[in-house]
């Protein structure tokens, strides 16, 4: 029965397999994403009050998946930051859409009729921004979008009909390019340790419905191929940012392709802390015989690539960018307006600056 479950298990991940190499289509996000930041103009904040007595305006929230580690430390320090900005804790509603469109919508239209003053919406399924928009801004309610990013044709309606509607979030090409440089700086001496020539990895990619999963994905490889390694993609899988279907991947990559995997690429630090697990399990020790990257920049992530236990990872700024959308929302609230396209900027991490990272997390 447990060698059958085993199978069954196997075969069931294999299905989530979407091979390696440019042609990504089966993991593809459901929209392109913005190539350009949509304008750098602000919005003229036409529905809006101007009335910058925060104390009494509702904040509603939706969070795709409340069990999303990267997520919670957004949520937690938005709602923190909101409160120090004078919004009364009682007035800030935070819903966790459980990874399903049609319960965050419903939560979307419960916000609109209590009356909230301004909307922060994580989407389930970025693909879904148009019918969100089209919602709040009939019902005359501000609009920040965060860590999803909706595509260029819908950034492109906010800015055309001058949309109280913005978008906060990194440009996830840059935290797959400093992935890339990170094990690129090695040298291939360092990471070819099956002395093939090449840089043998697995990729274990995140959720597609965030273009951040594509981008990490394309340009962690395009760095190492830029700094002029050969590269050679073992295996490429989707474990939808989680730990323990990073680990199940990672384990599964090891066991077929054995000491060949020199390198382990996880879009963000949940699925490393997984692979770290795998690798261990397989006897294997990174930064001897193999290497592994994340991105996001968790705590225990932190203390790992000062241990050496994990090769490094990149500071996805959950402080800069939560900060970032409450400062949106107050902008659209007091009537100053927004920009259609918030950016921030990655850190890569490595053991030199992985202790100042962390004190700067407190
Ligand atoms: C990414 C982050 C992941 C996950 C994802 C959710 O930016 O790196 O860990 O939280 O967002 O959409």
């Amino acid at each position: 029965m447990k060698k059958f479950l085993a199978i069954l298990a196997s075969t069931l991940m294999a299905v989530s397999l979407i091979g390696c190499g440019s042609d990504t289509s089966a993991g593809e996000p459901a929209a392109e994403p913005a190539a350009e930041p949509a304008t750098q103009e602000a919005a003229p904040a036409a529905e809006t009050s101007g009335d910058s007595d925060l104390s009494t305006k509702k904040v509603g929230v939706c969070i795709y998946q409340f069990s999303d580690n990267f997520m919670t430390l957004f949520r937690t320090e938005l709602e923190n930051y909101l409160i120090s900005l004078g919004f009364a804790k009682e007035n800030i509603t935070i819903q966790d859409g459980a990874n399903d469109q049609a319960t965050q919508t419903g939560q979307i239209e419960t916000f609109i009729a209590d009356g909230v003053d301004v909307l922060i919406v994580n989407p389930v399924n970025s693909s879904s921004a148009a019918t969100i928009t089209d919602k709040v801004v009939e019902a005359g309610i501000p609009l920040v979008y965060i860590n999803r990013e909706p595509d260029a044709d819908e950034e492109k309606r906010w800015e055309d009909n001058k949309w109280n509607v913005t978008y906060v979030g990194c440009d996830a090409r840059q935290s797959g390019t400093m992935q890339g440089e990170i094990i690129a700086d090695l040298g291939l001496d360092a990471i070819d340790f099956n002395g093939n020539g090449k840089v043998d990895y697995i990729m274990i990619e995140g959720d597609p419905e965030n273009v951040d999963a594509q981008y990490r994905t394309e340009f962690s490889v395009k760095a190492l191929e830029d700094a002029g390694l050969e590269v050679n993609c073992l295996s490429d899988q989707v474990g939808n940012w989680d730990q323990t279907q990073g680990q199940q991947l990672c384990a599964n990559a090891l066991g077929q392709f054995g000491n060949d995997v020199e390198v382990v690429f996880c879009n963000n630090d949940a699925m490393a802390l997984g692979a770290k697990q795998a690798i261990a399990d397989a006897g294997r020790t990174v930064g001897t015989d193999i290497y592994l990257v994340g991105v996001d920049a968790l705590t225990e992530v932190c203390e790992d690539v000062l241990s050496g236990a994990i090769t490094g990872t990149v500071f996805n700024d959950h402080i800069a960018q939560s900060h970032s959308a409450a400062d949106a929302a107050v902008n659209f609230l007091t009537g100053a307006g927004n920009e259609y396209y918030i950016g921030c900027d990655y850190v890569k991490v490595t053991k030199d600056n992985a202790q100042s990272i962390l004190d700067s997390l407190g």
